[in-house]
């Protein structure tokens, strides 16, 4: 395809959307956006300032100090590179909390726009194809069984040594599911217009060579 489009991508947590995206992205020569590192970035930040994660008037305004850049096509926090603390338990568990603040959801939408001022984007998250890019040529719900993606973040906690029961890993999914599709504002839904992929019995590289072969037919077709 000579013109290049912008792909938004939604799904939920450990649907292995920001891993097939990003090879995807490689494999065409586009640019990856994983938004979810905003939000987490975010979060971190509340967190290293021992922010009462309650007081909402407070968080609103530490929206003024937080300073997340787009340098390079990589995202840099307290000018350095993203570092995994954002992937951390105490992030990951914090995140649906500032995730649900109007003001927080409006100037991250805002700057992700911003970062996406032209075509040859990848952009992942939760709200992408429905608020963020709705002009979008070609946009992916991209799921899995809730009991397919706790295996597959038990897995990875296991590898990297955390200590944790598949149990308490399928339940916290199940909530931050729950609180991703229900809040009231840039909440997880299928829009209309979205490719739907269950992926629950790919790898990786099917996942991968799905998308692919969805970008070839869509440039066949216009
Ligand atoms: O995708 P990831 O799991 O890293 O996202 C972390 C959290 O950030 C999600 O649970 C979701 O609540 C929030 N998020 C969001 N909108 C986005 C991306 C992430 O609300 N576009």
């Amino acid at each position: 395809m000579s013109q290049k489009i912008n792909i938004a991508i939604d799904g939920p947590a450990a649907s292995g959307k920001s891993a097939a995206a990003q090879l995807l992205a490689k494999k065409i020569d586009y640019i990856f956006v994983d938004t979810g590192i905003i939000y987490r970035s975010f979060t971190l930040f509340c967190l290293q300032n021992n922010f009462n994660m309650n007081d909402t008037q407070l968080l609103i305004s530490a929206l003024k100090t937080f300073e997340i850049k787009w340098v390079n096509n990589h995202f840099l926090f307290n000018n350095q590179p993203i570092s995994d603390e954002i992937y951390s338990s105490s992030v990951t568990k914090s995140v649906p909390i500032i995730a649900v603040i109007p003001e927080v959801r409006a100037l991250f939408v805002e700057k992700i726009q911003d970062i996406v001022s032209a075509k040859g984007y990848i952009v992942v998250g939760r709200d992408i194809t429905s608020v963020v890019l709705p002009d979008a040529e070609l946009k992916i719900f991209l799921t899995s069984s809730l009991a397919a993606r706790s295996e597959r973040r038990w897995k990875q906690y296991l590898s990297e040594g955390v200590n944790i029961t598949q149990k308490t890993v399928y339940q916290d999914m199940e909530k931050r599911d729950n609180g991703d599709k229900s809040r009231d504002i840039g909440q997880l839904t299928i829009v209309e217009d979205a490719i739907v992929f269950d992926n629950s019995n790919y790898d990786l590289s099917t996942t991968v060579e799905k998308l692919f072969k969805t970008f070839v037919e869509y440039g066949e077709k216009s």
